[in-house]
């Protein structure tokens, strides 16, 4: 789609999709055959300082007070960002060799301070997790409330990518802009943070697609205002929206869930029981995820993810997935499953809070959206 417009006294402007989106957005699960995906950036990461309380809530959430005051945010060492660099871009030339169209974040300056009327921030974060702020389901892009004050203008770096698929034909949405007072953000009976109910506060990593059911995480990085947020949204179209509670309470779920093709699921055996399985997936083959080989958290010291990273996995189709080349067991496991593996690495994965299915998000594959793998 062109459009054009002629401003009296100003001249003609024409709005045109950029080259390389020639269709519209359309993903509707984690498995179907991809077609385009994003790949995300490591250049100009900055880690939010923990005294912003959104940051200790969703980056440091296993640490109390006393034990997050003692970690350091700013700007990652250069060789950290370089190889994060050089490892997303051989994920990018798989992709492409694949036949996968690749789009990448276009650059932000995430170290400029900002603010609003009720809060300031000493910097923005990265476009290293394009998985984290963006849920696409079926035709509709849509930019979630991420509790993160550091992530407010996170979403410039797709700006230009999103506004080429609405000119495609996608529907391109945004959740209320959340205003992230200080009450959203709390402290438990344990010491640890909490997300309050304040206002709809979600991540869409919180989120896995799976046709017309998704499965939602509720945890320090989505509240239940959020998921009736979601459900308000999708519901009337025919869309089942999960609660996926007391399985895991700090931030997403692709580390505790990977669907990974219909009717198989890789399940995180540290967190997920035979009680608390989300009920629809109780029907489903499951393969138990083996204990994680440490690869460390990198030159930073510091780790924003769990060894669970490691079964953060990206599905290119039903039979083929990007895993960590260091997981041997899991591949192993995945391969017996008739799954095939595309080793690769993300040396930094750790330190940057971020596996495959993080670093990615992909915009189109082929799938019947609203499709019913339960029924
Ligand atoms: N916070 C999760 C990572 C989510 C991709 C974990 O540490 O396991």
């Amino acid at each position: 789609m062109t459009i054009t417009n002629n401003h009296p006294g100003f001249g003609t402007a024409t709005l045109e999709p950029p080259v390389d989106v020639r269709r519209r957005a359309c993903s509707a699960d984690e498995f179907s055959p991809l077609r385009e995906i994003v790949v995300g950036r490591a250049a100009g990461a900055v880690i939010p300082q923990a005294s912003d309380p959104s940051a200790w809530l969703t980056l440091y959430s296993h640490l109390d007070a006393g034990q997050v005051a003692a970690v350091d945010g700013g700007a990652l060492p250069q060789q950290v960002i370089e190889e994060s660099e050089e490892d997303l871009e051989t994920l990018a030339e798989t992709l492409r060799g694949l036949g996968v169209v690749v789009h990448r974040p276009s650059s932000v300056d995430h170290a400029a301070p900002f603010s609003t009327p009720h809060w300031d921030s000493a910097s923005g974060m990265y476009s290293y997790c394009p998985r984290d702020l963006t849920l696409i389901v079926g035709e509709t892009i849509i930019e979630t409330p991420s509790p993160v004050r550091a992530r407010y203008h996170e979403l410039d770096g797709l700006r230009e990518l999103f506004r080429g698929y609405l000119l495609a034909g996608s529907a391109w949405i945004s959740a209320p802009k959340p205003q992230l007072r200080d009450s959203l953000y709390g402290v438990g009976r344990d010491g640890l943070p909490v997300l309050t109910e304040d206002e709809p506060a979600f991540e869409a990593a919180n989120v896995l697609r799976c046709g017309r059911d998704l499965f939602y995480q509720v945890s320090t990085s989505g509240n239940e205002f959020g998921r009736i947020w979601l459900e308000s949204l999708l519901g009337p179209q025919g869309y089942r929206v999960h609660p996926v509670r007391d399985v895991y309470p700090h931030t997403h779920l692709d580390s505790t869930i990977s669907l990974l093709r219909p009717g198989l699921v890789l399940l995180n055996p540290s967190r997920v029981t035979e009680d608390n399985i989300p009920g629809p997936l109780r029907d489903w083959d499951r393969i138990w995820c083996p204990e994680m080989r440490e690869t460390g958290v990198s030159a930073t010291g510091q780790s924003l993810s769990s060894p669970w990273l490691g079964m953060n996995l990206l599905m290119v189709n039903p039979e083929l997935a990007v895993v960590d080349s260091a997981q041997h067991e899991l591949i192993a496991r995945l391969e017996r499953h008739g799954i095939s593996v595309l080793p690769h690495t993300l040396r930094h994965d750790r330190a940057l809070g971020g596996g495959f299915h993080c670093v990615t998000l992909d915009t189109v594959r082929d799938a019947p959206a609203g499709a019913d793998y339960f029924g």
